[in-house]
């Protein structure tokens, strides 16, 4: 891994304008991405994952939204890039893979014809045979069985699971460095989101390709992620190499949502616990941490004032009061 991040995000804040009331949604993301590395950002609806994401490339209404911080990727700050420099990054250096791919896919145009554009757009003067043979080896690297027969068909004649490996082609077709995956397997069963996530990994380690993994799913987290971002309410509570955070998870809410998933490394009979309450009003200006409400060991001062995310191991950063002794 190398020292030098791929991504180095600081103070990211997103906010929406909705029906003249302003709506918090990022409230100070800092997080770095190393090359070869999956980070998975995990957290309840609402709590700013997607939003996160979707401001990185600049995919965000841009009447709506208002955008502040740094993204640092290949020396450019991504959140100041002109439009057209943004599109010279986004499907090239950085691939995008959403939840349904039915939305995102040309119903119209054949899938080999979708993944050869997006290559020649970014391969000026390569030859249109040489286009066809990569998008056949890409999709036979995505699973695809018949790929030279199947390139001609649309995507409506492909199952789910099928259509979401051509989107993953579409996005490896320009060999981005970053591939960020926004829920890709929630609309799948159990089986094929399996697969998804092994080809995604896969790809990582053939390819050296760096992954945002976007999920609510503690499991997916545990398989497939290296590193793992635990947002709650638009902030990030806890930061931790995976194994790292499921040895000593540390924020309760991050424990909260480890009691309320079944876990294989836990005996059957322990009982899972949902989280009480729900997540604070974003529109209004939170005193403290924005947790405390729903937080059983709370302590005066989590009503005052909101904890910094601090590094307390190597690979481990926190916030939360209860770990910091200066409050005890
Ligand atoms: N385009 C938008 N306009 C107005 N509000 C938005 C917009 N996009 C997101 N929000 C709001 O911002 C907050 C964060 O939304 P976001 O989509 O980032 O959540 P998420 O963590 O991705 O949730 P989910 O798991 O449901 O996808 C939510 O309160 C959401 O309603
Ligand atoms: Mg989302």
């Amino acid at each position: 891994m190398s020292k030098e991040p791929l991504l180095s995000v600081r103070d990211l804040y997103v906010s929406f304008r909705v029906q003249k009331k302003l709506l918090q949604a990022v409230r100070g993301v800092s997080f770095d991405l190393h090359t070869q590395e999956i980070l998975g950002i995990v957290g309840e609806s609402g709590c700013g994952k997607s939003a996160t994401a979707k401001a990185l490339v600049q995919l965000l209404p841009i009447h709506s939204s208002e955008i502040s911080g740094e993204a640092l990727f290949n020396s450019k700050n991504l959140l100041s890039l002109n439009k057209r420099e943004m599109e010279k990054v986004r499907g090239k250096e950085i691939g995008i893979i959403f939840q349904d791919p039915m939305t995102s896919l040309n119903p119209t145009m054949k899938i080999g014809r979708q993944i050869i554009e997006g290559y020649m757009l970014h391969h000026k003067g390569q030859k249109s045979k040489e286009a066809l043979e990569y998008a056949i080896r890409l999709l036979e690297l995505v699973g695809i069985p018949q790929a030279r027969t199947r390139i001609d068909e649309f995507p409506h004649t492909l199952s789910g699971g099928m259509r979401q490996r051509v989107m993953i082609a579409i996005a490896l077709a320009p060999r981005p460095k970053l591939i960020i995956a926004d829920e890709p397997t929630t609309a799948l069963d159990v089986t094929i989101q399996a697969q998804i996530l092994d080809l995604m990994k896969e790809i990582k380690e053939k390819t050296g390709t760096s992954f945002i993994l976007i999920t609510h799913d503690m499991s997916v987290v545990a398989g497939y992620c290296d590193r793992v971002m635990v947002m709650y309410s638009g902030k990030v509570v806890e930061e931790a190499e995976v194994n790292q955070l499921f040895r000593s998870p540390s924020h309760p809410y991050t424990k909260g949502l480890l009691q309320s998933i079944p876990r294989l490394d836990m005996p059957h009979e322990q009982p899972l616990i949902p989280i009480e309450g729900s997540p604070p009003d974003i529109t209004e200006t939170l005193k403290g941490c924005s947790f405390c409400a729903r937080c059983k060991d709370r302590l005066p001062i989590c009503h005052e004032q909101d904890p910094k995310l601090k590094k307390y191991e190597q690979e481990h950063s926190i916030a939360c009061w209860l770990k910091d002794e200066t409050t005890h």
